[in-house]
């Protein structure tokens, strides 16, 4: 009986110390399983006399019993331990500081755009909107390019239908804000504008401002100082120059490519000119009357400019590393 005071004493130590919990029920195997000390044990009681039998087999029951108890005792243990330790590593420490939320900014064709307005709102003209989806009356005809009219191939249209384009320019709010408003005019028009092109310079979607000032004495000396103070206020440049290069838009006459010094050459901002009188005359405009100045303004490239980027599609790439420099 000695024997079975030491199986039990030798499994509770043995359990005990187990840290493992598949270890522990290979190590239970050693007493319980069928090899096992304790079962051998068992096997023998047949060998005892009918009288030594039963007070025998409750021994080993007994201690049977304690075995398992030990076992069980280590197993709940371990898992007690396992599930500390994950609570342990799950912890939260409330104390450490927060990673805190990216901060939003604004997109620097936006800003340029804002900026833009700002400027002119200053100079007393109203901000005025068109669709980007334009009828092919106002993107071409009602500006003066009649159907096969070669302009009409200057510009690489995106055609949604025979009669309707995403506008080639803003020149198109000109249109509709005469339609509906009599002069003294005075208004910009920012905008999205699109076009089949896309290299450093240019962008299959990009962003014009158009200038139109109507009334009874306009004339270019108006339009030449009101693009100049302009260029100068928004680069902060007050000997910039502004050269007018003559050109050819079917809606003005005469007409004139802007251009600004820069770095010691020129460089083409835009295009402009006095409002053609059939432009006006499909407005019911009298242009005996009234005179207007117009003029389209690249925002991209006045953004590029300010900001020394040389390459537009970098605006459009939506690389934060890139966008995040403007805030
Ligand atoms: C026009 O679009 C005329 N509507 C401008 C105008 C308005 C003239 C009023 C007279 C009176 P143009 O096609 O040149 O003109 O475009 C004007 C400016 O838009 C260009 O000088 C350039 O700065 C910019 N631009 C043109 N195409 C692109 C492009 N694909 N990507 C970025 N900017 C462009």
């Amino acid at each position: 009986m000695h024997e079975l005071q030491d199986i039990l004493e030798q499994a509770q130590q043995q359990f005990a110390a187990m840290n493992d919990e598949a270890e522990l029920e290979q190590a239970k195997a050693k007493y319980l399983g069928k090899e096992g000390s304790l079962t051998q044990l068992l096997k023998g009681l047949g060998k005892l006399s009918a009288a030594e039998r039963p007070a025998a087999g409750a021994r080993i029951n007994q201690v049977k019993q304690g075995i398992e108890a030990a076992l069980q005792q280590r197993r709940d243990a371990l898992a007690q331990q396992k599930l500390a330790q994950k609570l342990a590593a799950e912890s939260l420490d409330v104390t450490l500081p927060g990673r805190g939320l990216g901060m939003g900014g604004l997109h620097p064709v936006t800003r340029t755009l804002q900026r833009i307005e700002q400027l002119f709102h200053s100079l007393g003209f109203a901000t005025a909107d068109g669709p980007e989806i334009e009828h092919d009356f106002y993107n071409f005809t009602a500006l003066n390019i009649p159907e096969n009219h070669p302009a009409r191939a200057m510009h690489d249209t995106f055609y949604l239908d025979p009669q309707h384009v995403l506008r080639t320019h803003t020149s198109p709010v000109q249109v509709h804000y005469m339609e509906e408003n009599t002069p003294p005019l005075k208004i910009i028009s920012p905008g999205r504008v699109y076009r089949v092109d896309s290299d450093a310079t240019h962008s299959p979607m990009f962003h014009q401002v158009e200038g139109l000032w109507v009334d009874q004495d306009i004339s270019f000396a108006n339009l030449k100082g009101v693009v100049q103070d302009f260029l100068q206020r928004f680069f902060e440049q007050y000997d910039l120059q502004v050269r007018f290069r003559p050109s050819f838009f079917p809606f003005t006459e005469p007409s004139a490519e802007m251009d600004m010094s820069w770095k010691g050459g020129w460089l083409e901002i835009g295009g402009c000119g006095m409002v053609h009188p059939n432009v006006l005359k499909h407005v019911n405009i009298d242009s005996e009357k009234y005179l207007g100045f117009a003029f389209g303004l690249g925002v991209e490239r006045l953004a590029m400019l300010r900001y020394g980027v040389n390459d537009l599609r970098l605006f459009y790439e939506s690389d934060l590393r890139f966008l995040k420099q403007f805030n």
